[in-house]
């Protein structure tokens, strides 16, 4: 397949007015900045660099105004936390991990045992049971044997050794569970924690760390009066929550004090986007300073009022709070559910408006330094287009309700020679074999009025370009034109892109390791109802 040469004719828009998606509302007022935020504790190692990490039942408290909440947790033998222990890794030694699956074959919400729709549930691979579990690590360059994709699924009472290279630049990884057909009710439940990988590089920059270094995991969240998660008994499109959940509590707040700090961002809800700013009462928006983005650090920093980051993606950023002594400033978001890449677009539900909360401390300034340098880290490897060995066209697409006219499923698929979409299930053969150590460029085509964060195992990759899509009247392909501007938050590695409606988004892969792996969307809803397919990439 190649890309057609930019063109000059029509471009016709796909996007078009959808029914409203439900927001699950929670049974009781949650009550907001009273809750201090938490930081995962550090995973306790049980040998140098080796854990032992298990899937187990809990209760935590979310700080809703109610009782406890049950969950699903990772321990790592102290008292097991929500969200899982932050695992910190270095650049060169490899780390052991020890999963083991001692859930119960019930989870801590109601949910249909047949969960998918029917039309919509995969044949002849069906959903795994519930209970069980496999853990992924999300951004890793790891083997296909320890990546723990969709099929690596195993029951209550087993457990998987795996190693993890760490053969990798600095970034700010995750692991979750990836269970085939379970994946968005199992990361509900709570199986999802932060992986920091350090390396020396990194060190020499001089940014933030220990208590200045802050993950943020980003979630949303409803609550039932008993304190439950509530969530949709039978598949939904997408869930989107009322509560924002930032390190497992609800709508945080979190003292600072006057100095830089690093904010590492991650998005780690089912399907809301966040379109972040951090405010200050009527003083209008802070520029953050965007130094990383999911696979490392950025060549340059990247100044800005604002962040999008869907489901998947990591933001990197500085935040200098010493010109804010004794004032709150709170982040904000704007994004539209489902988001559509136009903030106002109809049929979108209302944002989650405020997530957190920062105080700054009204003391000193402490003469700290903490301003990267700039350029940053230069990219290890550009990738040019003149590289790829291949270019594969691939759509993404939804397949729609006649009556209700919300999807059914979701599916990738390839481009057929006269440019309408070839649909493919998970089970399909696999269709995206690259040779290792070549580059392929892939031409992600979104048939869809929705953006899909599209995320592929084992690489880091890097943006091309995004394009509008040029159709002819019956809607199939006929090219693409030129290329829109390109977004410095995108410079770097990236391992999940933001495919927006009716655009074709090209990225540059380096598949630099053979075995069996997978790409996907990465609204867990859609990964769960077949927007997932193999990726095999041969020896
Ligand atoms: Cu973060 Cu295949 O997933
Ligand atoms: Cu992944
Ligand atoms: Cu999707």
């Amino acid at each position: 397949n190649s890309v057609p040469p930019p063109s000059t004719a029509e471009i016709t828009s796909a996007d078009e007015a959808r029914p409203v998606r439900l927001r699950h509302l929670s049974a009781l007022p949650v009550p907001r900045w009273v809750n201090a935020l938490s930081i995962p504790k550090i995973a306790t190692a049980t040998s140098p660099d080796a854990y032992t990490l298990t899937l187990q039942p809990g209760r935590h408290d979310f700080g809703i105004g109610g009782p406890t909440t049950p969950v699903w947790t990772y321990s790592d033998g102290t008292p097991p936390s929500y969200l899982g222990p932050t695992i910190v890794a270095r650049y060169g030694t490899p780390v052991r991990i020890t999963w083991v699956n001692a859930l119960p074959t019930m989870l801590p919400f109601a949910q249909e045992e047949d969960h998918l729709p029917t039309g919509a549930q995969r044949e002849p691979m069906a959903a795994a049971p519930f209970g069980d579990a496999v853990t992924h690590l999300h951004g890793g360059h790891i083997s296909d044997l320890a990546d723990g994709g969709p099929t690596q699924h195993f029951s209550p009472g087993d457990s998987r050794q795996v190693d993890y290279p760490n053969d990798q630049e600095a970034a700010t990884l995750w692991y979750h569970d990836h269970a085939m057909g379970l994946t968005r009710l199992n990361v509900m439940a709570g199986l999802a924690g932060a992986y920091v990988l350090t390396d020396p590089y990194e060190q020499t920059l001089n940014l933030p760390t220990g208590a200045y270094d802050v993950p943020l995991v980003l979630q949303d969240r409803s609550f039932n009066a008993d304190g439950s998660l509530q969530y949709p008994e039978r598949w939904e499109p997408e869930f989107f929550g009322d509560v924002a959940v930032v390190n497992g509590k609800a709508f945080p707040f979190l003292d600072v004090e006057p100095r830089p700090y690093r904010l590492r961002l991650l998005n780690g809800s089912n399907a809301r986007f966040y379109r972040l700013s951090l405010s200050r009462p009527k003083a209008g928006k802070v520029t953050l300073q965007q130094i990383g983005a999911d696979g490392g650090l950025l060549p340059v920093m990247n100044p800005t009022g604002r962040l999008l980051i869907a489901p998947g993606e990591r933001a990197d950023v500085i935040v200098d709070f010493s010109a804010f002594r004794g004032q709150t400033l709170t982040v904000t978001n704007d994004a539209a559910t489902p988001y559509s890449g136009k903030p106002d677009k109809a049929g979108g539900t209302p944002p989650l408006p405020e997530l957190l909360q920062f105080r700054v401390r009204n003391t000193a300034p402490s003469a700290v330094s903490g301003t990267p340098p700039t350029p940053l880290r230069p990219l290890s490897e550009k990738l040019s287009l003149q590289q790829a060995v291949v270019q594969r066209d691939l759509t993404l697409n939804e397949v729609l309700d006649p009556q209700t006219g919300l999807p059914l499923r979701s599916q990738l698929g390839t481009l057929n020679p006269d440019g309408s979409a070839h649909l493919l299930s998970f089970d399909d053969p696999v269709t995206e074999t690259p040779r290792v150590n070549t580059v392929e460029a892939w031409n992600l085509i979104n048939n869809t009025v929705d953006v899909h964060p599209i995320h592929l195992h084992l690489v880091q990759f890097q943006v091309l370009d995004r394009r509008p899509v040029l159709r002819d009247a019956a809607g199939r392909v006929t090219g693409y034109g030129p290329a829109l501007p390109s977004d410095p938050a995108e410079a770097g590695w990236k391992d999940t892109v933001r495919a927006s409606p009716n655009e074709a988004t090209r990225i540059l892969v380096r598949f630099d390791r053979a075995g069996a792996y997978v790409w996907h969307c990465h609204i867990l809803e859609h990964e769960d109802n077949d927007m997932m397919r193999p990726l095999q990439v041969l020896p």
